[in-house]
């Protein structure tokens, strides 16, 4: 039997996570990285995978690959997945992490701001469709089925607090300004974080023959120097009455993503300071 904390250990385990240069995808490759695992950082810009791979590499001592890949683009996710191949010989864990963070701004329709149902452009809708669902799509169905021909392999799919409840507008809203000039979160973030819950029901089950198992994690807000009255709104929503810190959901990729949640299957693990129970 293994001990608890071998069950933790990812040595050698080859995990992707796309958008892995961006706040939350560094962490998830500083876990990996920590518990001895091999984080392959799938992001848009060369450089910044690279900069990312280098100093987990660096502070780790692991093996860590940086990897230019459009998500949303089949014929990029093929190159990432042979380049992985032909470097590691493997891949382990998929961590769906990539989100489109588009800038709304204030155009839109009769001026109405972009951000706002009413005015949120199917340019806008698929853009962030294409990198938050089907880029998640894409990635499972060519890294999955190269897991489920080699004996297994764990999927994670980053999903929000904001699956499982609708968006409060009145965080977002900007004292003096009218009603339709008003930003808002966006419709394709509830609809790409719901259908992230949906996408892990049913990998959930699809290769469970094949030793592949898949799970959501549901992060709450994190605080990156937001302005102070967003905050204190959001917090006042939070019965902790807080924002999470950056490296409160390392420790739980690391459980996600090894043996130590071998029995976890179609889960969703929402880690918010309590938000959705309020
Ligand atoms: N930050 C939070 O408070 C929070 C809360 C809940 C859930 N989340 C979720 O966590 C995940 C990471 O969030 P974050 O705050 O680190 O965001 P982020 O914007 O810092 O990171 C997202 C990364 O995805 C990359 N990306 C965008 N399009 C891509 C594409 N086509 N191909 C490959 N990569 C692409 C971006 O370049 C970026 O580096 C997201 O799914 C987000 O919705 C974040």
């Amino acid at each position: 039997m293994k001990s608890v904390k071998d069950m933790f250990d990812l040595t050698g385990k080859v995990a992707v996570i796309t958008g892995g240069a961006g706040m939350l995808g560094q962490k998830h490759a500083e876990a990996i990285g920590e518990f001895s695992g091999i984080p392959v950082i799938v992001d848009i810009n060369q450089e910044r995978c690279d900069e990312v791979a280098e100093k987990i590499s660096q502070q780790f001592g692991v093996r860590s690959l940086g990897v230019d890949a459009d998500i949303t683009k089949q014929e990029n996710v093929d190159a990432l997945q042979a380049k992985i191949l032909d470097e590691f010989g493997q891949v382990d864990i998929l961590i769906n992490n990539a989100a489109n963070n588009p800038a709304v701004g204030s155009a839109g329709l009769d001026g109405v701001n972009g951000s706002r149902l009413e005015a949120f452009s199917l340019e806008n809708w698929n853009q962030d469709i294409a990198v938050g669902l089907t880029g998640s799509f894409l990635c499972s169905r060519t890294l999955g089925a190269t897991m489920a021909k080699n004996g297994g392999g764990v999927i994670l799919n980053i999903a929000s607090d904001l699956a499982l409840i609708s968006p409060d507008q009145r965080l977002y809203q900007q004292p003096g300004l009218a009603k339709k000039a008003q930003t808002v979160k966006p419709v394709t973030y509830s609809v790409v974080k719901s259908g992230l819950i949906g996408l892990t029901r049913y990998l959930a089950t699809y290769w469970v023959e094949e030793g592949v198992r898949c799970n959501a994690l549901s992060p709450g807000g994190v605080y990156i120097d937001q302005q102070d009255s967003f905050v204190h709104h959001l917090s006042q929503l939070i019965p902790m009455n807080r924002m999470a810190h950056k490296d409160e959901y390392k420790a739980a990729v690391v459980f996600m993503v090894s043996d130590a949640s071998s029995y976890m299957n179609g889960s969703n693990l929402v880690i918010d300071g309590g938000r959705t129970v309020w």
